[in-house]
């Protein structure tokens, strides 16, 4: 059995921010209401012609270049995501051919914002196996394809983006040390993707309604906190380690309020966890891979540290990981 790591990191955000202010113009909201609520200040959001596939193209791309992996060799692709170009073929196989990977097998994981973790997890038994040398694994998420502009209840929250990493065999006690992905499908209707429901043959209903997102959010407040802080016990536990040990923290960023209620919860402090909803809000899969990308390039992740992935979405699906960095 081979110890697995993170070799590389890659990552894209789209150009077009919305502000606050900008949505202050499209529904009843305010600054005020969204920061002191979410902590989200702007958001990123794809252009009209930029697919998926292309912002996970341009994450998988940076992660290969940073890991010095030649494409030619990659032999597994992972891609999370819940909002991919269409049902087939699948991101992955987009990201395949895009970036001249003959080799690789190449499927999506649909695990909403918990997919990157559950990604991460199933990539690793393949390398820890001995069945592959190596994997790309990313998550990247048009997620604004689904938000109601609208709704003032959920369209303050999403954004935009991609990030992707390499997983490799590491030498050393080192690498991913414990995985934990698990599923409260009986939470399921907390947050959905919904369409109005029509008869198929009905000719004379003209209005054709959008698959959008319906979120009871308050709900989803409570099971979250609780879901993740257990996530993030049951990991460590795994790791055979203690929380004190724990040098940092990268949790999917949907409120900040949330983070907050864990970190109280864990009696971890807040400086030990990375935060950066308040420029992207929450990119469903792609949040705690950009937020890791992002912890790493200003080194508050190093050489060393023991840190935990942690990440809870709609399903309900809860993960988390020790990597011993
Ligand atoms: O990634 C996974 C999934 N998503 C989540 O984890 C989301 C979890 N839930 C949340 O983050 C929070 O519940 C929200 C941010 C979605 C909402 O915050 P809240 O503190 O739970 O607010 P609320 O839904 O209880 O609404 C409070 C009030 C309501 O008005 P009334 O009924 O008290 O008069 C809402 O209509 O705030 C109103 N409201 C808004 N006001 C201004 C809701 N959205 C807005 C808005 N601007 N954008």
């Amino acid at each position: 059995m081979r110890n697995v790591g993170i070799t590389g990191l890659g990552h894209y955000l789209p150009k077009r921010v919305l502000t606050n202010a900008d949505l202050e113009q499209m529904v009843e909201t305010s600054d005020e209401w969204i920061v002191s609520r979410t902590g989200i200040k702007e958001r990123r959001i794809a252009g009209k012609d930029e697919k998926n596939s292309d912002m996970a193209i341009k994450a998988a791309r940076e992660a290969l270049k940073d890991a010095r992996l030649d494409p030619a060799r990659v032999e597994l692709i992972i891609v999370a995501t819940i909002s991919p170009d269409s049902s087939f073929p699948s991101v992955a196989c987009l990201v395949q051919k895009a970036v001249h990977a003959p080799r690789a097998a190449a499927f999506d994981v649909s695990a909403a914002c918990s997919g990157f973790l559950y990604a991460l997890t199933t990539a690793k038994q393949f390398i820890r196996n001995g069945v592959y040398k190596n994997a790309l694994v990313i998550a990247s998420e048009k997620i604004t394809t689904y938000v109601n502009w609208n709704d003032r209840g959920t369209c303050v929250l999403f954004g935009d983006g991609a990030g992707a990493c390499v997983l490799k065999p590491v030498a050393g006690k080192r690498g991913i040390l414990s995985d934990y992905i698990h599923a409260q499908g009986h939470f399921g209707d907390l947050m959905m993707v919904v369409a109005e429901e029509r008869d198929p043959l009905d000719q004379q209903t003209k209005m054709i309604t959008l698959p959008h997102i319906a979120m009871q959010g308050q709900e989803l407040f409570k099971v979250a906190v609780n879901s993740m802080a257990a996530a993030v016990g049951i990991a460590v536990k795994k790791a055979g380690l203690k929380l004190s040990d724990i040098d940092y923290v990268v949790p999917h960023q949907a409120n900040d309020r949330i983070i907050s209620a864990v970190a109280r919860k864990l009696h971890l402090p807040k400086e030990k966890i990375f935060i950066n909803i308040d420029r992207y809000g929450n990119m469903s899969a792609a949040s705690i891979a950009v937020a890791l990308y992002e912890a790493v390039e200003r080194k508050k992740i190093k050489r060393g540290d023991y840190v935990v992935l942690v990440t809870f979405g709609a399903g309900l699906v809860s993960a988390a990981n020790v990597v011993k960095w």
